[in-house]
């Protein structure tokens, strides 16, 4: 006997009816009109979350460049194919409708890339799972569904050759690539750069750089990022200028990148966060990879001011659903240039362990390790990286030189 749940019957009650309001404010949220009149504020990116709910819905028709349910779904069932022990029969409740997606994204209008990533993973999941009637149903539609077209493999990718895109085990343990000492070096190089050489930054080296940062972590591995890349100094200096706390080197600024979050990558509220997530960690790979091509940069607040945002909407052309996350001053570095000292917190204030270091417990006494937790990595020098290299190890890319080349491979 089940009891009367008195949440959950309200919740199956109205639940109907608060989606297709909400559905009907997120279609008037997302008209060009909506997003100039509330561009900004508390309104505006709850605007914006609606606009990308309809949005969302809108984009599973395949006609845009990417499909994010498609996205989504197809992660999930590369997760289940990578899984040790994995069940026999898994995905079913969702691969009816990724086979749809995968249908109307090969009909439609999206990225090869994409593409050529769902259908094979898709097939390998046919492949490996068991029967069942909505799989066979699945499985039915996607082999009616183009194959995806041919295309290059792109750079850095995992795969080798122009192999299948599909799960591939760790690369066997041994040092990494770059070391934490190598690593250390370029986090201790980069700094926040405000003074630049006049001429705009070559092309080739701000794509070395967006590329690596095309290898960021993205929940669900939704990418729901656009790097807009403005590099005529006059339109740079423009938009910098929009954002406050440029002020003193707007000038000099001969690049500006505006990173661009796509709320139409969710359908839910709930995950409103997740540009902002996903575009802090692609925007630290970015400036990581700049220096490495021999650029710099400066991130730049994009505070959330309504009349601010109206003209930078007006500016750079964005969508009803899509945000300014950040912006990104690039150039060459003017040499001699000055950089604020910038001290960082103490690591006492920076992390904090619950409790004694278990991997210290085992010790003589087993209370080696014990104690306020603060004593165990020095505050200045650069802490091991846990467990893979001990300090000591050689650090194979501590050189100068030893960095990768920019376009070269990821994974040895
Ligand atoms: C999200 C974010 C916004 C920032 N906005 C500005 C800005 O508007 N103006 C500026 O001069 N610096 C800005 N900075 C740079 C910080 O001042 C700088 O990162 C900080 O002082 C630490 O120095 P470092 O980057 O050299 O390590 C920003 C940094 C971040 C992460």
């Amino acid at each position: 006997m089940t009891l009367f749940n008195p949440r959950r019957a309200l919740r199956r009650a109205l639940g109907p009816a608060i989606e297709r309001g909400l559905d009907a404010l997120g279609r008037a949220a997302a008209t060009p009109r909506a997003a100039r009149a509330l561009p900004g504020g508390y309104l505006g990116e709850i605007r914006a979350v609606l606009a990308g709910r309809v949005m969302h819905q809108a984009n599973r028709d395949g006609k845009e460049a990417t499909h994010y349910h498609l996205r989504r779904a197809i992660h999930r069932l590369e997760k289940g194919l990578s899984m040790p022990g994995r069940r026999a029969v898994f995905g079913l409740d969702y691969i009816e409708e990724t086979a749809a997606a995968y249908a109307a994204a090969a009909r439609g209008g999206v990225d090869a890339e994409e593409l050529r990533w769902a259908h094979d993973v898709m097939a390998a999941y046919f492949d490996a799972v068991g029967e069942d009637p909505a799989i066979a149903r699945a499985e039915a539609a996607f082999r009616a569904a183009p194959p995806p077209p041919a295309g290059p493999a792109p750079a850095l990718h995992p795969w080798p050759g122009d192999g299948p895109r599909l799960p591939f085990p760790r690369p066997a343990p041994g040092a990494p690539p770059v070391g934490p000492g190598a690593l250390a070096a370029l986090a201790r190089r980069r700094r926040s750069v405000r003074w630049f050489r006049p001429d705009p930054p070559p092309r080739a080296q701000i794509d070395a750089a967006l590329d690596i940062a095309r290898l960021s972590p993205s929940a669900c591995n939704r990418q729901p990022l656009q790097f807009r890349v403005f590099d005529s100094p006059a339109r740079a200096q423009r938009i910098a200028a929009l954002a406050g706390g440029a002020g003193g080197f707007t000038e000099g600024m001969p690049c500006i990148v505006a990173l661009v979050g796509r709320m139409r990558a969710y359908p839910h509220a709930r995950d409103r966060r997740l540009i902002y997530v996903d575009g802090g960690l692609a925007a630290m790979s970015f400036m990581y990879a700049l220096e490495t091509v021999g650029l710099a940069s400066c991130p730049i607040n994009w505070p959330d001011v309504p009349k601010q945002e109206r003209r930078m909407r007006a500016e750079i052309g964005l969508a009803p659903d899509e945000r300014v996350v950040m912006l990104i001053a690039v150039g060459l570095p003017l040499e001699g240039g000055m950089i604020p000292s910038s001290a960082k917190v103490s690591m006492d204030l920076w992390r904090s362990y619950d409790g004694p270091d278990p991997a210290a417990a085992g010790g003589a006494d087993g209370a080696a390790g014990a104690g306020t937790g603060s004593g165990s990595a020095p505050a200045s020098g650069p802490a091991p990286a846990s467990g893979s290299a001990p300090a000591s190890a050689p650090d194979p890319a501590s050189g100068p030189d030893a960095a990768p080349a920019p376009g070269g491979p990821a994974r040895a």
